[in-house]
């Protein structure tokens, strides 16, 4: 009996199996509205049989945007494209989430392809950044954001509300709050970018001020039956780990007061100064030891494709789900490959008729011979 494929409820969301897709952003939007590129893509995705499936980072704001392709919700012309994908995902089988949030002094830059780096204030795409303090995140993200003010801080929380009205009016069922990996909210904790000296910097309570105001605002517009979950940087493997890891499990234990359901679990990516220790399922320990002082259900991503990896850890109560991304794109039926490596009978795999019934009767090299 699987672990990996067994159903996972949470409120009033049950998933297929412990496998879902993490946020992965496209670059291809115009204005923030979706288009040709993303309903197949992430039709396909649910297709491949992941229990849930998380929309990309999408802007709460135009300046809240990695880069100048970023899906947004920041205006009802961008609400009817999401709530395609929102119903396609379902449609295929998969509980339809999305990720929004602010990306603060990384804004403005490049696509991957086309140099990750900075876009100039006055160059098209490029806008003037912000963060809770006047530092560059350094490398190719070179510009000097503005430090926010407070009223500045309270448009970007009434920002995160708005988006989140639009994601639960387009039909999403799962909201991931993007509070990881270098942006506006993990600016907030970081010692690396915020060095503010009122309510909202110094000691770690000062530091969590921002993330946990803006969690509590949006739990009050987010149903109470549909998860409101984080993506949130436990540490930067920057060489004060212990203490951040510390700092960062206090305040999920407020997020988880102030109503945060569960959490995925990641890095900081705040500081160009730092040692990650890439390796499969790495991330997994420090996932579980988040979760057994929080109790909170957690994820986490990051090498998590080997099924043999991704099936122990759900097993032995280390994650309630695994986060696979690239190999999604390598193969978005990546489940099904899972299904078949993990020997899981196959009236409990993850494909929809129109491909199980060829499938399971293949008997080809390449997928195996049947099992009943
Ligand atoms: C193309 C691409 C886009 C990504 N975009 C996002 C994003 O929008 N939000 C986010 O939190 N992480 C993003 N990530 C990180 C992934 O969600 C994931 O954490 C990372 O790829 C590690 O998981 P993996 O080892 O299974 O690929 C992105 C990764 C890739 C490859």
């Amino acid at each position: 009996m699987s672990e990996l494929f067994s159903p996972f409820t949470l409120k009033g969301v049950t998933l297929r199996n412990r496998i879902a897709v993490p946020p992965m952003c496209q670059y291809s939007a115009v204005d923030g509205v979706t288009g040709d590129w993303h309903l197949p893509h992430y039709t396909g995705l649910a297709r491949g049989g992941a229990g849930l499936v998380i929309v990309e980072a999408t802007g709460v704001s135009p300046e809240g945007r990695i880069t100048p392709g970023c899906t947004g919700l920041w205006n009802d012309a961008q609400v009817p494209g999401m709530a395609a994908i929102a119903s396609a995902i379902r449609a295929a089988g998969s509980v339809p989430g999305i990720q929004i949030g602010h990306a603060g002094r990384k804004a403005s830059a490049n696509k991957p392809w086309e140099g990750d780096d900075h876009i100039a204030d006055n160059a098209p795409g490029g806008w003037p950044t912000i963060s809770p303090s006047p530092l560059a995140f350094g490398g190719g993200l070179s510009k000097v954001p503005s430090e926010m003010t407070l009223e500045d801080i309270a448009r970007v929380k009434a920002d995160f509300v708005s988006a989140a009205i639009r994601a639960r009016d387009a039909g999403f069922e799962w909201l991931e709050l993007h509070f990881a990996h270098g942006y506006l909210a993990q600016s907030f904790f970081s010692v690396h970018a915020n060095q503010r000296t009122d309510q909202y910097g110094g000691d770690a309570l000062g530091r969590g001020r921002f993330l946990e105001e803006t969690l509590a605002a949006v739990r009050e517009v987010w149903p109470d039956h549909l998860p409101l979950t984080a993506r949130f940087g436990v540490l930067e493997f920057d060489g004060r780990d212990e203490q951040t890891l510390e700092e960062s499990i206090a305040l999920v234990t407020r997020f988880k007061q102030a109503g945060l359901d569960f959490l995925n679990v990641s890095i900081g990516f705040s500081t160009l100064d730092s040692h990650v220790p890439w390796g499969p399922a790495f991330m997994a320990p420090i996932a579980q030891r988040v979760r057994s002082e929080t109790g909170l259900p957690v994820a986490t991503a990051w090498g998590m494709d080997q099924p043999a990896d991704a099936e122990k850890a759900v097993a032995s109560g280390q994650l309630d789900l695994v986060m696979v991304a690239r190999a999604h794109l390598a193969d978005p039926h990546f489940p099904f490959r899972a299904a078949r490596a993990l020997g899981v009978p196959k009236s409990s795999w993850v494909l929809p008729p129109q491909y199980a019934h060829w499938l399971q009767r293949y008997p080809g090299p390449q997928h195996g011979p049947t099992v009943d």
